[in-house]
């Protein structure tokens, strides 16, 4: 196990392969108590776990994957999206620096034009109805050349500059912009959060395609809900609100 090189912003630890940072920092909590933004960086992981039971491709050494905990102790579970919002905007931010058109896709993918570059599995331990710890997995395509898992439309920051970065750079970055909304977070400046998360958002204007449960149709996003609710215009002017995966964005326009 390496330590923190100078400057991570946050306790750090490198380790070179774990099943899933996930589970590595969960098992870590559980069993002595970890500052909160310790950080859990893995440049492999053997079961690397995404959103709805999917794997997580990523290519030995290539990439950014990691995790950290959070103790949001004074946040409601029903306001869990806050943490989304935050993390999102904090990876937004930070891939900004290094390209264009990076945008997040509702609830919480990041993606640069059509693809995705970057996904998250937040979960949560809950104490009552308040949140008391939270792990946030993060892994951002960074340096892999070309993707072979059945993913639809994976794309790297390398595919995109041509360029390799180090990925704990990136990640020191992130954990930076983590800790300044979090500050937000706890100030309960939920408004602010919410117009820049909703400014950043994928196919923020126009008329683009989505399927439901009754089938595919076309709608504009009017506005995302504090508490994760996406509601959309369809083509008759008719209002449309979907919490998570209730609603697909579909990729044919
Ligand atoms: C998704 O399906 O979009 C979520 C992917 C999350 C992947 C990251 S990689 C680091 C952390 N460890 C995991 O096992 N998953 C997350």
């Amino acid at each position: 196990m390496m330590h923190s090189p100078d400057g991570f912003p946050v306790p750090l630890i490198r380790i070179r392969e774990t099943n899933s940072t996930n589970l590595y920092l969960n098992h870590l909590c559980n069993e002595t108590v970890q500052a909160e933004f310790t950080t859990v960086i893995s440049r492999y992981q053997t079961a690397g776990r995404g959103q709805r039971g999917n794997s997580w491709e990523s290519e030995d050494g290539k990439n950014l994957l990691f995790s950290f905990v959070l103790y949001p102790g004074f946040l409601e579970a029903k306001r869990q999206f806050l943490l989304s919002q935050i993390i999102s905007l904090a990876i937004k931010e930070t891939l900004d620096v290094y390209t264009n058109d990076i945008s997040i896709k509702w609830p919480n993918d990041i993606y640069w034009k059509d693809k995705k570059i970057c996904g998250m599995l937040i979960e949560h331990n809950l104490a009552g109805s308040y949140i008391e710890r939270s792990i946030a997995g993060i892994g951002i395509n960074i340096n892999q050349q070309q993707f072979f898992s059945p993913a639809p439309n994976p794309v790297s920051l390398w595919q995109i500059t041509g360029k390799e970065e180090n990925p704990v750079e990136i990640a020191s970055d992130i954990m930076q912009r983590v800790q300044e909304y979090y500050r937000l977070l706890r100030q309960d400046a939920v408004e602010q959060i919410g117009v820049r998360y909703q400014k950043s958002l994928f196919r923020r204007n126009g008329l683009h395609s989505y399927k439901d449960a009754e089938g595919e149709f076309k709608a504009t996003i009017l506005r995302v809900e504090p508490e994760g609710r996406l509601i959309l215009k369809d083509e008759n002017g008719k209002e449309r609100g979907y919490m998570f995966k209730e609603v697909e964005f579909r990729f044919t326009d």
